[in-house]
């Protein structure tokens, strides 16, 4: 709530009309010097090579402004007033009014409201500016110009993300050269009499005089187009066929504008698809940032994307279907089927594309507003909620029924899968096919753990130390899945506690958290070949008070403990205070150097650390290795096979990479072990991996196969894998 009382104190200088008093540039409080006679003006994040230069930036306009702005929000700050505790539902005027028998209250803004807010600046952020536009719209033009020349009568008309409402920076540019035109009047232009030597300039000087478009195979026709944008597009590079796609196309980027996109030279559908998902985003105000938001998120977990050469991951396409049919099956539903569209579609609407009926009313203001009153972030938290629960193999998603149908008998075209996404209008097409079941497992599962997230107080409410909540921290990487931090990533171990866990630590014979420590670095190390350096030695107070030597590469110090539970108030928290003696398990039983999971508060915990490298691709081509090394016999997952296997597979990897250390590792990280409870058989510690720099595809391929293969490794060498006797 703003006050409205008289502006606070500027901190720093005041920036009012009377001119400050002349300070040395350097003393100004926002400059740091740096070496060399440099200097750095910490509010406007920039480096100043000499004093004249860092005196000519603090008086000019950006460093004005923002102090401006600064002196502003500051004083907005001391005429505000944090209010919380009233019943959910309360209204804005009633909080003005009861406030304003103190002082005149100028706006109320509520807190609850905010998620909601963040998710429509995510739109602002995201989406094309009105230059990037501009821009996409003179390439089209460009191409247009160009192909017209070679191709007369031919039409470019941009499909998918450029113009479907869901946009982003840099994403592709999809065209499609529609070259129906230029058929017509190439076939015209043959059957008229003379015309090959008439002198026609439209057959005559095109390069189509020797080819006839009509009867060309999709790779001529794909190699014709290739020519043309190699020899007559300025700027246009890295153009090849792809011919084999399921909708040829042609590949480019255009070097100015670093734009990458493709040329399809039949997708008609595409461009009704397109209008589709358009009139959706326009039908309700909350599909662009629901859709944003999930697109986002799913990007950050690795599951969606459109990398080159396809993969197992959902497209961006399949992803906003996906968003589609949930907004289609809330209740009430907040958009239509796609069958209620074609009966609310008017005689000029009707359309029938390869044989797939493509009616829908092209204006959303024909739609019937939906009833439908949840807000944006309670539709996100909605999302995961329902597709972290979902069959997606054994269920067809339907968005022209809105609702899930049985799948389609084997045999029909339509391509079953671990996702079965029908296309609104392409009935036959699966969207998914692609995905893969480890790719669909994985959606459910960050599904479910994005849910759990949402339901923490830190998804609701602001942070009040300034840390990451609401959307923001849901977007780090990784960073959802329960007891991770900021771009950090979980791996959960389960393995038998031989003893019960009051005894854990200090009986030998049982599984207590060393020995896990221990074989998590035997299986980094022994079998996949990576570097792991204990960070520095601690010494763990057991529950007696008496210290508890470590195992020699297992380091225990204090850290934070992670939100085991998913609802802890803040993220995790620096490490606070010494550690210990001993805490409560949730079994009420004590467990010497370790604590219950947090659930509403900081805690510290122990925990074992590392520094790891990773030299080697260790996780490519495993299953083909074990193979061969076993002459031929099936190969078993990792749960079948023994160690001694497993690590000759990671020398083989290591041999055929060249044997030889290369001189920087592929990937860096720091690993810490936590013990996060478990029950009196079983014990669950949790591995956070935290990648230095920040994680990218690689860093995420190897945390996939390292999130299943190493809780069965570990309990491998623990002697606790099906039919494994213990290695240590
Ligand atoms: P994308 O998956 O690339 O979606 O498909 P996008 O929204 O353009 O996302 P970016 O470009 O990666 O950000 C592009 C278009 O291709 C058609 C759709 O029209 C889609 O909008 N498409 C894609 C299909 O018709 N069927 C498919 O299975 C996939």
């Amino acid at each position: 709530m703003d006050g409205g009382s008289g502006p606070g104190p500027e901190p720093v200088t005041a920036a009012g009309p009377s001119p400050a008093p002349e300070l040395a540039p350097e003393a100004d409080p926002d400059v740091e010097p740096l070496p060399r006679g440099r200097f750095r003006c910490r509010l406007c994040q920039v480096a100043a090579a000499n004093r004249p230069s860092l005196a000519e930036h603090l008086r000019g306009k950006k460093h004005q402004r923002l102090r401006s702005l600064r002196a502003e929000r500051r004083a907005q700050e001391q005429r505000s007033l944090f209010v919380s505790g009233f019943a959910r539902g309360t209204a804005a005027e009633e909080l003005a009014a009861y406030f304003g028998a103190f002082g005149e209250v100028v706006a109320v803004v509520m807190d609850k409201e905010k998620v909601d807010t963040q998710m429509e600046q995510l739109v602002g952020l995201l989406e094309l500016s009105e230059g990037e536009r501009r821009l996409r719209h003179l390439l089209v033009t460009l191409f247009q110009e160009v192909f017209s020349e070679f191709f007369p009568g031919c039409t470019v008309l941009p499909f998918g993300s450029s113009v479907n409402g869901f946009d982003a920076h840099g994403c592709d540019l999809d065209l499609l050269l529609d070259l129906e035109p230029t058929k017509s009047l190439q076939t015209s232009a043959r059957g008229a009499p003379g015309a090959r030597s008439s002198g026609d300039p439209g057959a005559e000087e095109s390069i189509l005089s020797d080819i006839d478009l009509a009867s060309a195979s999709p790779p001529e026709v794909l190699e014709l187009v290739v020519a043309v944008l190699r020899r007559c597009v300025p700027g246009v590079r890295r153009v090849r066929a792809v011919p084999t796609a399921r909708r040829p196309v042609v590949k480019f980027s255009h070097k100015q504008s670093g734009l990458a996109g493709d040329i399809s030279i039949d997708n008609r559908l595409a461009l009704h698809n397109t209008q589709f998902l358009r009139l959706c985003g326009e039908a309700d105000k909350r599909v662009r940032p629901l859709v944003y938001a999930v697109r986002l998120w799913a990007k950050q977990q690795g599951l969606a994307g459109n990398p080159a050469g396809g993969g197992p991951l959902l497209t961006n396409y399949a992803l906003t279907l996906l968003v589609l049919f949930f907004l289609q099956t809330r209740s009430p539903p907040v958009l239509p089927t796609v069958a209620r569209l074609r009966e609310l579609a008017g005689d000029e609407d009707r359309m029938v594309v390869a044989g797939w009926d493509c009616s829908f009313p092209q204006d959303a203001a024909l739609l019937e507003p939906s009833a439908n009153s949840e807000s944006p972030s309670s539709l996100l938290a909605e999302f995961f909620r329902v597709f972290g629960d979902f069959d997606f193999s054994e269920q067809l998603v339907s968005l022209r029924e809105g609702r899930v149908l049985p799948l389609p008998e084997a045999g029909e075209p339509f391509k079953l899968g671990s996702l079965n996404l029908q296309d609104p209008f392409e009935l036959s097409h699966n969207v998914a096919a692609n995905v893969n079941e480890k790719t669909a497992s994985r959606l459910g599962r960050c599904c479910r753990d994005a849910a759990k997230y949402c339901r923490s107080l830190q998804y609701c409410r602001k942070s009040t130390k300034g840390r990451g909540w609401g959307l923001v921290r849901l977007f780090k990487p990784g960073a959802v899945e329960p007891g991770a931090g900021a771009g950090s990533f979980l791996i959960s171990i389960t393995v038998a506690a031989a003893q019960p866990p009051s005894q854990l630590c200090e009986e030998p014979g049982g599984h207590g958290f060393k020995e896990i420590c221990a074989a998590i670095a035997f299986v980094l190390r022994d079998v996949l070949q990576c570097s792991c350096v204990p960070g520095k030695p601690l010494k763990q107070v057991g529950a007696s008070g008496a210290e508890h030597s470590l195992p020699q590469d297992t380091v225990l110090g204090d850290e934070p403990l992670g939100d085991a539970a998913g609802l802890e108030e803040e993220p995790l928290q620096p490490p606070v205070g010494s550690k210990r003696p001993q805490s409560d398990r949730m079994d009420g039983t004590a467990l010497p150097g370790a604590k219950r999971p947090r659930v509403n508060g900081p805690e510290e915990e122990v925990v074992a650390s590392w520094s790891c490298a990773v030299w080697h691709r260790v996780w490519m081509g495993r299953r083909r290795l074990r193979r061969q090394l076993l002459h031929g016999a099936s190969p078993e997952e990792p749960d079948g096979v023994s160690l001694e296997l497993e690590q000759k597979v990671s020398e083989a990897i290591v041999q055929h990479e060249g044997a030889a250390r290369p001189p920087e590792p592929l990937l860096r990280f720091e690993a810490s072990a936590q013990l996060a409870g478990g029950t009196q058989r079983e014990l669950r510690v949790l591995l956070r991996l935290a990648p230095t720099p920040a994680p990218g595809p690689l860093f995420r391929d190897f945390f996939h196969f390292l999130q299943a293969f190493l809780p069965l490794a570990v309990q491998q060498h623990l002697g606790w894998g099906p039919g494994a006797a213990p290695q240590s």
